[in-house]
């Protein structure tokens, strides 16, 4: 609803400075719509194609990508058309798509959580690629490119998917405490964000099983399971993503799903010459110059830098915890994973994962 009287908005602002002052706004629309007025006429036996890839592009929070999109008319013209061109955004698990670009010729102008990270790529004919720098987390999603014009409007769709790690997340208060709202910000004080429902589901493929049910972005509540018992959705079940559905987001409680990328930092565990309680291992971590570690970091170091360490540690939500990426005796279960002690009394003494920016 809001997209159309922004996009026209723009259009008077963006050709005013381009245009001789004096222009009225009807016949200046005239003329972004390629025309004598006769768009429509002029345009005859002529199609516009949009084209993006098929597959979806991977890429990992903090770094730059090109979502690759290009134009043409067939039969080809001649001459050179203006055209308009926009970039809207669903976001994984969302129901409405935003505004991230538009642009004219060479000016464009990006939108909310976008504003100055997005350009256009433009470096041969047709081409109106969308460069998107430092990904965040939740830049996760359906891309469409859409290019106007006159009355021809066509568009394709890239989608956009981050690797990472998924983790289910307990608060210190225990099982099932977690509204939605509480979900995402419990997974953002971990350095992370809830997971999509893609993300659980590539993860559940690769062996993650988690009896406790947990929120997802798009407001649903699911657990995924490899190996199927009583306690977990039956035996009888097939293995699989068990979906408890859409949940009330603020009546309603669970645990969640969180999901981090890669860092620009890295994790350590501290060498230190004894023990720590949980206030004397954040302090040592400062100490070092550094900031006891988040969860998500915890795992982001774990699945993107493959450290290990067989030694259970203070975490910044108070949980003990250690990574394990070949599974040996005396270092927790059969298969590689952070191994959780839970949330143990704060003057129980440990060792200290640490995490230092680069
Ligand atoms: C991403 O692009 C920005 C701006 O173009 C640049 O400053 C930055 O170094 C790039 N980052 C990476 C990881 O390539
Ligand atoms: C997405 O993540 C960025 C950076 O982490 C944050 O500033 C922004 O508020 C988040 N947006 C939403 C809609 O959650
Ligand atoms: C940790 O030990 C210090 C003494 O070294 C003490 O002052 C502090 O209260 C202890 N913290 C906790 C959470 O037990």
């Amino acid at each position: 609803m809001s997209a159309c009287p922004l996009l026209l908005l723009l259009l008077q602002l963006l050709c005013f400075c381009q245009t001789a002052p004096g222009y009225s706004n009807g016949f200046f629309y005239h003329d972004v719509l390629n025309g004598n007025g006769n768009g429509e006429i002029y345009f005859n036996g002529v199609r516009l194609y949009v084209d993006t890839t098929e597959a979806p592009i991977f890429a990992v929070r903090g770094s730059n990508v090109t979502l690759p999109c290009r134009y043409r008319y067939e039969p080809e013209l001649t001459s050179p058309r203006r055209t308009r061109v926009k970039w809207s955004w669903l976001p994984a698990g969302g129901s409405h798509e935003t505004d991230v670009l538009a642009a004219i010729g060479r000016r464009h102008r990006s939108f909310a959580g976008f504003k100055g990270r997005v350009q256009l790529r433009q470096d041969s004919p047709g081409e109106v690629s969308l460069l998107l720098t430092e990904l965040h987390l939740n830049d996760t999603g359906r891309y469409r490119c859409e290019v106007i014009d006159g009355l021809e409007d066509e568009s394709a769709t890239v989608d956009l998917e981050l690797r990472g790690v998924v983790f289910p997340y307990q608060p210190p208060q225990g099982r099932y405490c977690l509204n939605f709202l509480a979900a995402q910000r419990a997974c953002e004080e971990q350095d992370s964000a809830l997971a999509t429902f893609e993300q659980l589901f590539a993860a559940w493929e690769e062996g993650l099983d988690w009896c406790n049910a947990g929120w997802l972005a798009d407001g649903t509540v699911q657990y995924p399971i490899t190996i199927p018992r009583e306690a977990c959705g039956g035996q009888g079940m097939a293995p699989g993503v068990r979906n408890y559905g859409t949940r009330h987001r603020r009546l309603h409680l669970y645990d969640a799903f969180c999901f981090s990328s890669s860092l620009r930092g890295n994790v350590y565990f501290l060498q230190h010459p004894q023990k720590l309680n949980f206030s004397e291992a954040a302090q040592a971590c400062e100490e070092d110059g550094s900031q006891i570690a988040r969860v998500g970091q915890l795992y982001a170091a774990w699945k993107f830098t493959g450290l290990e360490h067989c030694e259970a540690g203070w975490l910044a939500d108070g949980s003990v915890r250690y990574p394990i990426i070949t599974p040996r005796p005396n270092c927790g279960s059969q298969e590689p994973g952070v191994r959780s002690f839970g949330f143990p009394a704060q003057h129980n003494e440990h060792g200290v994962y640490c995490f230092r920016t680069s």
